[in-house]
């Protein structure tokens, strides 16, 4: 069946803010009168559970099985969440998707035309957002939640991959040092761009 929804995956480092962003940008969209979803990788799914769990714990890093537990939380969430919703026309807005396991599993030295071939189910989204913070300020946001994927070369390499990535796919770079209000103007001008007028009832 074909897609009516439009989908956008917000994207950055550690810290960027993108939880805050996602989550404001679903609440205003509603509040206009569209009907807007957010969903998050990993998932809290089965598989995005271990997931978590896997991340929240400074272990050696395993970037294979990692990239391929996030493959297939991926699956699921595609399968189960996006790709439902945007068949019933949704805004379907998504805090990390598919560059993440580019950038974060890249950076750790996994092949990135594999990772894609990986997640080659994966639908690109009609609107990327890489909020761009320096892993310097990634690093102080963070401060006290040391896990598996903070250390400040690491984060560099990863900034490294989403800008690269940006360029390449044409994503919307935000400048994340901005205050949240003006962040959250830039992203829904934009969005608004994609979107027909909303229905009428929206407050
Ligand atoms: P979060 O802090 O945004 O909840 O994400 C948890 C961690 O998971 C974060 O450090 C990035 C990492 N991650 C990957 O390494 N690969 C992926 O594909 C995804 C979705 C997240």
């Amino acid at each position: 069946m074909k897609k009516k929804g439009v989908f956008i995956a917000v994207e950055g480092i550690d810290g960027a803010g993108k939880t805050t962003q996602a989550c404001m940008l679903v609440k205003k969209l509603r509040q206009m009168g569209y009907e807007a979803a957010y969903t998050t990788e990993p998932t809290y799914g089965r598989v995005g559970d271990l997931l978590r769990l896997h991340v929240s714990k400074q272990k050696p890093r395993a970037p294979l099985y990692e990239a391929l537990l996030f493959a297939a939380d991926r699956f699921e969430h595609v399968k189960r969440e996006i790709q439902p919703k945007l068949r019933r026309g949704l805004v379907v807005v998504s805090d990390r998707y598919l560059y993440s396991s580019l950038a974060y599993q890249g950076a750790a030295g996994v092949s990135l035309p594999w990772l894609r071939e990986v997640n080659f189910f994966a639908p690109k989204p009609d609107l990327t957002f890489y909020i761009d913070i320096s892993p310097a300020k990634s690093l102080k946001r963070k401060a006290g939640k040391v896990g598996a994927y903070e250390s400040l070369s690491y984060q560099k390499k990863v900034r490294k991959i989403y800008l690269d990535m940006a360029e390449e796919e044409g994503f919307t770079v935000l400048e994340g040092e901005k205050g949240a209000e003006e962040l959250h103007r830039d992203m829904l001008s934009k969005v608004l761009k994609l979107l027909p007028k909303p229905r009428k009832g929206g407050g």
